[in-house]
C-alpha cells in the first residue's frame, strides 16, 4: 500500500509463492519477511539469490536477532528492518535500494561502452596485412605472453595495444599506458618502479610505480626504442623474474602483468649500434605485430575515410559527408608518411573547410593537389623507346594537363589555374596535343 502510487507492486503470500514470481518478473527490490510459514525468509532469500543476482532484498522482521541479521547480509540481503517499521524510513531504504540499481546499470553500459570502443570493430582493416593482425591478436590476447607492436608513426600501435588488452581476460583490469619517449631519463626508473618513503631527499611518501598500478592488467610500454640502457637491464630482470622492488626498498614485490611494447624504430639496428640490448630484445619479441604502413595497404584507405567521417559526424550534427571519387583518387595514389594519424587529420580538416555535403579535390590540402610525378614510367619510355630529352618533355607535360583536366572534370579554367598558367595557355597546348576528353 506504501508503494502503490510509485511503483508496480506485485504480492506474495509465502516464499513459494515470491519464487514463482521471479520466474516470469525480475524485480528491482524484493520486501522479505523473516517469519513466514512453511519456508522462512532466511530460506527464501537463498533461493532468490540462487535465480536472480539483480533483485535487491530487504528483510523484515518483528525480531531482530543478530544471528538473522548477520545471516541475511550475508547471503547478500541489502538492509535489514524492524516491525513496527516507520513508513518514511522504509520509503528511503527502498529509495536508496533504486539508485543503487540505477548506478550499477550505468556502469554496466559505460563498461560495456568502453570495451566496445576496442574490440575490432573500431579497427578498420578489410586488407590481408590487417586480417593477419586481427587473427593473431585474437590467438594471443589471454596468453600473458609480451606483445612487441612495430609501425610507423601513426599505424594505430596504440590502438592495437588496447585491442589486445580489451579482448583479453584482464579486460576489467587496468590498462596503464607509458610513454617512454616522454618521460625524461632520470625520471623513468622512478615512474616504473615507483619509491619508498625517504628513497631519496624528495621521496616524501611512498609512490606506486607503474608497473604495480597495471597489475593484474596490461602495461604497455611505448617507444620501448628509447629506454636507457642500465634502465633496459632492469627492465629485463622484471620480465625473467615476474618481480619488481620499488626504489628504495630491499623486498621484491610479485608482478602479474601482460607487457605490450611498441615502437617505431628499427630495434635491429638499434642492436647492431648498440643502443639495445639484445637479450632484452629477445624477451620482448616473443609475439611480434608488424603494422604495415597505409601505403601498403591502399585498401584500407575508403574504408578509413569513411569510418572517420562517421566519426566525426557522430561527434557533430549535420549530414554524413561522404568523398567524391577523384578526391578518394588523389588519397590513394598519396604516401602517408603520418599514417593514419595524418588521413584523421586531413579528413577532419576537409569537413571543417567543406562548405558542401562531400569532400572534392577541391577542398584536400594543396599537397594533394599538386601532381604526382611517374617519372619511372616515362624514363623507361626515354630509354626503350629512344625517345628525346624535348619528346619527353612534352610526354610529361601532356599527363600533366590530362592529369589537371580529369581533377577538374574538364573545367579548363580551374585546370589552368591549378597548372598556374593562363587559360589561353592551356587551350594552345591542348590543341596542340590534341587532348580533348
Ligand atoms: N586501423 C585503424 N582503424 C581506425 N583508426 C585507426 C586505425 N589505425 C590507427 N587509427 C587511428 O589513428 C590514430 C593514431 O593511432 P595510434 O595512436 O594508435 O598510432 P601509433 O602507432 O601509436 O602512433 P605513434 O607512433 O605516433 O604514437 C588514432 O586516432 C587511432 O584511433
Ligand atoms: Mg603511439
Amino acid at each position: 500500500m506504501i508503494f502503490e502510487n510509485d511503483y508496480r507492486v506485485l504480492a506474495a503470500d509465502n516464499g513459494y509463492e515470491a519464487l514463482k514470481i521471479l520466474k516470469d518478473e525480475s524485480p528491482e527490490v524484493i520486501l522479505l519477511d523473516v517469519k513466514m510459514p512453511r519456508m522462512n525468509g532466511i530460506e527464501t532469500l537463498r533461493k532468490v539469490k540462487e535465480i536472480t543476482s539483480v533483485s535487491k532484498v530487504i528483510m523484515i522482521t518483528a525480531t531482530k536477532t543478530v544471528k538473522n541479521a548477520v545471516e541475511a547480509m550475508k547471503l547478500g540481503a541489502e538492509d535489514y528492518v524492524t516491525k513496527p517499521f516507520d513508513v518514511d524510513e522504509i520509503r528511503l531504504i527502498v529509495k536508496k535500494a533504486m539508485e543503487a540499481i540505477d548506478l550499477m546499470q550505468e556502469v554496466k553500459n559505460l563498461r560495456s561502452e568502453v570495451e566496445r570502443s576496442y574490440n575490432f570493430d573500431n579497427i578498420v582493416g578489410r586488407t590481408d596485412g590487417m586480417k593477419k593482425i586481427f587473427q593473431t591478436i585474437q590467438q594471443i590476447a589471454d596468453k600473458r605472453s609480451t606483445v612487441a607492436v612495430y609501425g610507423e608513426s601513426g599505424t594505430g600501435k596504440e590502438l592495437i595495444a588496447r585491442a589486445i588488452h580489451f579482448n583479453s581476460k584482464r579486460a576489467h583490469k587496468p590498462f596503464v599506458a607509458v610513454n617512454i619517449a616522454a618521460i625524461p631519463e632520470t625520471l623513468i626508473e622512478n615512474e616504473l618502479f615507483g619509491h619508498e618513503k625517504g628513497a631519496y631527499t624528495d621521496a616524501r611518501e611512498r609512490m606506486q610505480g607503474k608497473f604495480e598500478l597495471a597489475n593484474g592488467g596490461t602495461l604497455f610500454l611505448d617507444e620501448i626504442g628509447e629506454l636507457p640502457m642500465n634502465t633496459q637491464v632492469k627492465l629485463l630482470r622484471v620480465l625473467q623474474e615476474r618481480e619488481f622492488t620499488r626504489l628504495g626498498s630491499a623486498v621484491s614485490e610479485k608482478l602479474d602483468v601482460r607487457f605490450i611494447v611498441a615502437t617505431n624504430r628499427d630495434l635491429e639496428e638499434a642492436m647492431k649500434q648498440k643502443q639495445f640490448r639484445e637479450d632484452l630484445y629477445y624477451r620482448i619479441n616473443v609475439v611480434p605485430l608488424r603494422i604495415p604502413p597505409l601505403r601498403e595497404r591502399k585498401n584500407d584507405i575508403h574504408p578509413l575515410v569513411n569510418h572517420v567521417l562517421n566519426k566525426i559526424c557522430a561527434d557533430e550534427e549535420g549530414g554524413l559527408k561522404h568523398i567524391s571519387k577523384e578526391a578518394l583518387e588523389l588519397l590513394m595514389e598519396y604516401r602517408w608518411p603520418g599514417n593514419v594519424r595524418e588521413l584523421e587529420n586531413v579528413i577532419e580538416r576537409c569537413v571543417a573547410f567543406s562548405n558542401g555535403d562531400g569532400i572534392e579535390v577541391d577542398d584536400l590540402p594543396v599537397k594533394f593537389r599538386s601532381l604526382q610525378m611517374d617519372t619511372a614510367s616515362l624514363d623507361r619510355d626515354f630509354v626503350e623507346n629512344g625517345r628525346s630529352l624535348s619528346e619527353t618533355i612534352e610526354e610529361f607535360e601532356k599527363k600533366m594537363i590530362v592529369n589537371a583536366l580529369k581533377r577538374t572534370r574538364g573545367n579548363k579554367t580551374k585546370a589552368a589555374e591549378t597548372l598556374r598558367i593562363t587559360r589561353k595557355m592551356l587551350r594552345y597546348k591542348v590543341d596542340k596535343y590534341g587532348l580533348y576528353l
